[in-house]
């Protein structure tokens, strides 16, 4: 899967990609990551790329023409399943989000800054709007990373276990259930003995109740949309 990130501040974005298992994703060549930093396309002065609005109010708006003329070379190189927007406005991300994503091939992300991008760019070039929660941030590059990354860890290769994105909280609807290490007594405090038992049908059934309990008590309206 390839993703180009369209960003005025693509230092944000040198971190996230570069460590764990995004940077293995990357390193496996299961995941291409390519930010490009909106400036160097702009055809104003001193690297403009933001004016204040028409009609007038607090706060600039990035103007359409860098992003078009950037949007056009990428979409000129290759096609692109998706141009998402990220912005507090946009649909809720949530694992099946994620999930749909992490089957396309080429997808654009465009962080927004400011009061964000010029309305006739998402007329006309978004094709998916992103908000990844109830929340202002001062840029979509975290917004970006957060998608990336969750998209990123379910491509099938990426994972080392390739089990463990399927016990994942939310794929089956559900909260994950409670996980326990060494050692088996810490201070007094012990892990469930039907961890212990070695019998595989009791540790699922036990498990399943626990997400159960669990997904009951904290959220809700996850098993009952
Ligand atoms: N940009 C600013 N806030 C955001 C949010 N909550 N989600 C996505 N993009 C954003």
């Amino acid at each position: 899967m390839r993703i180009d990130i369209i960003t005025v501040v693509p230092e944000l974005l040198d971190s996230p990609f570069n460590h764990s298992i995004m940077k293995r994703a990357q390193n496996k060549g299961l995941l291409d990551v390519h930010t490009h930093n909106l400036r160097h396309y702009t055809p104003y002065k001193q690297a403009q790329v933001d004016d204040y609005q028409f009609g007038g109010g607090a706060g600039m708006v990035m103007m359409p023409e860098p992003l078009a003329i950037l949007l056009d070379k990428l979409m000129a190189e290759r096609t692109y399943d998706e141009v998402i927007y990220v912005t507090p406005d946009g649909s809720l991300f949530d694992q099946k989000m994620a999930n749909g994503l992490s089957l396309k091939g080429n997808l654009i992300i465009i962080c927004g800054h400011y009061k964000g991008i010029d309305e006739r760019i998402r007329q006309h070039f978004v094709t998916k709007e992103i908000s990844i929660g109830d929340y202002v941030l001062s840029g979509g590059e975290l917004a970006a990373a957060v998608i990336v990354d969750a998209v990123g860890r379910l491509l099938p290769g990426v994972l080392n276990d390739e089990t463990s994105a399927l016990t994942d909280s939310f794929q089956d609807g559900l909260l994950a259930p409670p996980v326990y290490t060494r050692p088996a007594d810490f201070r007094g405090w012990k892990v469930p003995d039907v961890l212990l038992s070695g019998d595989p049908k009791k540790v699922e059934v036990w498990r399943y109740e626990e997400s159960l309990k669990r997904t009951e008590e904290r959220r809700p309206g996850l098993m009952h949309d």
